[in-house]
């Protein structure tokens, strides 16, 4: 049985966020994460201090497998409007590719459209096929790249 729903308080899932983030990106480029327990942990604050409302964890048999980080507030300098910023998706490594991350997604585009914001947006690592592959299935179109290595992504909702 699968269950998605948004934590209310991040700090209590941390060890889970840790687990399915180190798993989800093993055998990734480690241009595209981060490695070290220390730079995980300030990534995790970041997000918490960004997102504390948008920690979206996936339960496959009441076990946390897979997460998404959201900031449903963002401003989007090139669009010039608020957005709904995925800073962050994750499927722990042996569940991936079996269409978890596309119910996180759905999800996503849920709680963004009763928010009425216009477009879901990103960066993705410019050669982390996996992610870019996922990302442009399920309707996203790529744009510019940012800082060398970043690929913003983009979805029209509205
Ligand atoms: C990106 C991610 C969240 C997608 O979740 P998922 O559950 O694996 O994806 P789904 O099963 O819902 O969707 C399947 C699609 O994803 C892409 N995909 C998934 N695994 C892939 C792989 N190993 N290689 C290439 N494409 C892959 C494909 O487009 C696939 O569709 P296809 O089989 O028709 O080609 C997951 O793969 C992941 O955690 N990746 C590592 C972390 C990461 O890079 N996150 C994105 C940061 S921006």
């Amino acid at each position: 049985m699968i269950n998605v729903k948004i934590i209310k308080n991040p700090l209590k899932i941390k060890k889970y966020f840790i687990e399915i983030y180190k798993s989800a990106y093993k055998n990734t480029n480690p241009e595209y994460y981060e490695t070290t327990n220390e730079e995980i942990e300030r990534y995790f604050k970041w997000l918490h201090n960004h997102a504390p409302d948008g920690f979206i964890f996936l339960y496959f048999n009441k076990k946390p497998v897979g997460f998404a980080v959201v900031d449903f507030d963002w401003y989007d300098d090139k669009l010039n409007d608020v957005v709904a910023e995925i800073h962050e998706i994750c499927i722990k490594k042996e569940y991936q590719n079996k269409g978890l991350g596309k119910i996180l997604l759905d999800k996503i585009t849920e709680f963004a459209k009763n928010k009425k914001l216009k477009f879901l947006c990103g960066y993705v690592g410019k050669e982390n096929y996996q992610s870019l592959n996922f990302f442009k299935k399920y309707g996203f179109e790529e744009n510019e790249i940012r800082w060398g290595i970043w690929r913003r992504i983009r979805k029209r909702l509205f």
